[in-house]
């Protein structure tokens, strides 16, 4: 018998952080595989302003130092939502700051739904593939995601209608909880739910709710900000106008920085109290003082002018990566790759190619010097067939002179073992 709780025996360590130690352990290794943002662009001296700006008032500067409420600060909370409810074309009332709720970083705030939400052997729905840290968080809960195909929309309506209509035929609906999906510039995929899709997934489980317990549509918005072309479209969570079971989650890691852990969401209101009541237990409220950094780059207008010069760099970043496969694979009929318009990742599709960690493409691009995730951690286990053919790769972290020359080794690499099997690609 183990001395360690059922959650700490599923809690297992997550497979990036594998992938984090073969990048520290070999340092021209060039890493397309870690979500790091570019370190050049890290805002310092907008975040030193603010910092001064604070702590160079007393009442400022003490009162940030101090303990904030379990939600957060409400001044802060008041300037987020303001900002979501105008980039959702919302009327100022739709909600109200008590439904938002600051946490250190976004990916707690994930852990806590599921502790709020979740039992062991409860069903969440996500897309197949998905980020894969939460489907480590949801095992670790004992918790059963199940995945949905997808298409360059998002989540495919027919497969969430047939999902759902089965489990209530077969009795076990009531084990459904939530339905997870990062709306905009997925990772890994990179997909934005459309408009359209974004009505026909909020309808279904609309409709499913009227007479079921309440499935949850869990909006992952962490990558919103990071849009290169085309205009914002309002979330999923807009359309929910009675606040009634869509959580929207942000975060001002990819936008500012992940340094400052400063994560948060948007709840419907019976969902309120009980995050509350779990924040509290956890840590009486995530960081007050990065909660009141972000509050000052936001208004000072600091935040904005540096999300406009990120987004040049990201959309260059992201043109080589995009280029640099057209030109490396052009000749690879075996290789494609889903659009990308925003975030931090290509998804890769490869056909007859096993990109696994311990299939022959993954230990051939280390001995060339790149590394990738490989496309196998993203899918859950139940649901949509996982598929051991893909590969996730970042542009975020790496110079375009890097993303060029890590595109071309992982190109020999794929080559030489698509020749293992056909000698028309020696
Ligand atoms: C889809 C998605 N959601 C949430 C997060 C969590 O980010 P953070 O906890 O830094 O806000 C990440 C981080 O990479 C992510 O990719």
């Amino acid at each position: 018998m183990s001395d360690l709780s059922l959650l700490s025996q599923r809690t297992v360590e997550a497979p990036i952080s594998f992938l984090m130690r073969e990048a520290l352990a070999q340092p021209d290794l060039i890493s397309l595989a870690a979500g790091f943002v570019d370190q050049a662009s890290l805002p310092l001296e907008k975040t030193f302003r603010a910092v001064e700006g604070l702590l160079g008032s007393v009442d400022y500067g003490r009162a940030a130092l101090q303990y904030s409420s379990t939600a957060g600060d409400p001044a802060v909370r008041d300037v987020l939502l303001t900002r979501l409810l105008q980039a959702d074309r919302l009327h100022v009332d739709c909600k109200s700051i008590d439904q938002v709720i600051m946490t250190a970083g976004s990916n707690e705030l994930l852990y806590q739904l599921g502790l709020v939400l979740l039992d062991a052997g409860d069903i969440v729905l996500c897309a197949s593939p998905t980020y894969f840290v939460f489907l480590g968080a949801l095992r670790g809960l004992g918790a059963r995601p199940r995945g949905l195909p997808i298409d360059e929309n998002g989540i495919l309506p027919e497969s969430l209608e047939e999902m759902l209509s089965k489990a209530i035929a077969r009795g076990d609906s009531q084990r459904i909880k939530a339905l997870y999906l990062t709306s905009y510039f997925d990772n890994p995929s990179s997909i934005t739910t459309s408009q359209k899709r974004r009505e026909e997934i909020f309808d279904i489980v609309s409709r499913h709710n009227h007479g079921h317990h309440p499935i949850y549509i869990i909006e992952d918005a962490a990558y919103r900000d990071l849009r290169y072309f085309d205009e914002d479209i309002p979330s999923l969570s807009s359309l929910d106008e009675e606040n009634k079971f869509v959580i929207y989650t942000s975060s001002f890691s990819k936008s500012f920085s992940p340094g400052l852990r400063v994560g948060w969401g948007v709840l419907p209101k019976n969902l309120v109290a009980p995050l509350n009541h779990h924040q509290g237990n956890m840590n009486f409220g995530a960081p007050h003082f990065s909660q009141q950094v972000i509050r000052r780059v936001i208004e000072t207008g600091d935040f904005d002018l540096h999300l406009s010069k990120l987004r040049l760099t990201y959309k260059e970043k992201m043109e080589t990566m995009l280029l640099a496969a057209k030109k490396y694979f052009r000749d690879i009929d075996k290789v494609s790759w889903l659009p990308a318009k925003g975030g931090l990742y290509v998804w890769l599709k490869l056909i007859g190619v096993d990109t696994g960690p311990d299939g022959p493409l993954f230990s051939r691009s280390l001995e060339k010097g790149v590394l990738y995730v490989p496309g196998c951690y993203c899918y859950p286990a139940e649901g949509h067939p996982p598929a051991n053919n893909q590969i996730r790769l970042s542009f975020g972290a790496q110079s375009s002179e890097r993303i060029e020359r890590g595109m071309q080794l992982l190109s020999d690499a794929i080559r030489e073992t698509l020749a293992l099997n056909d000698p028309q690609y020696q």
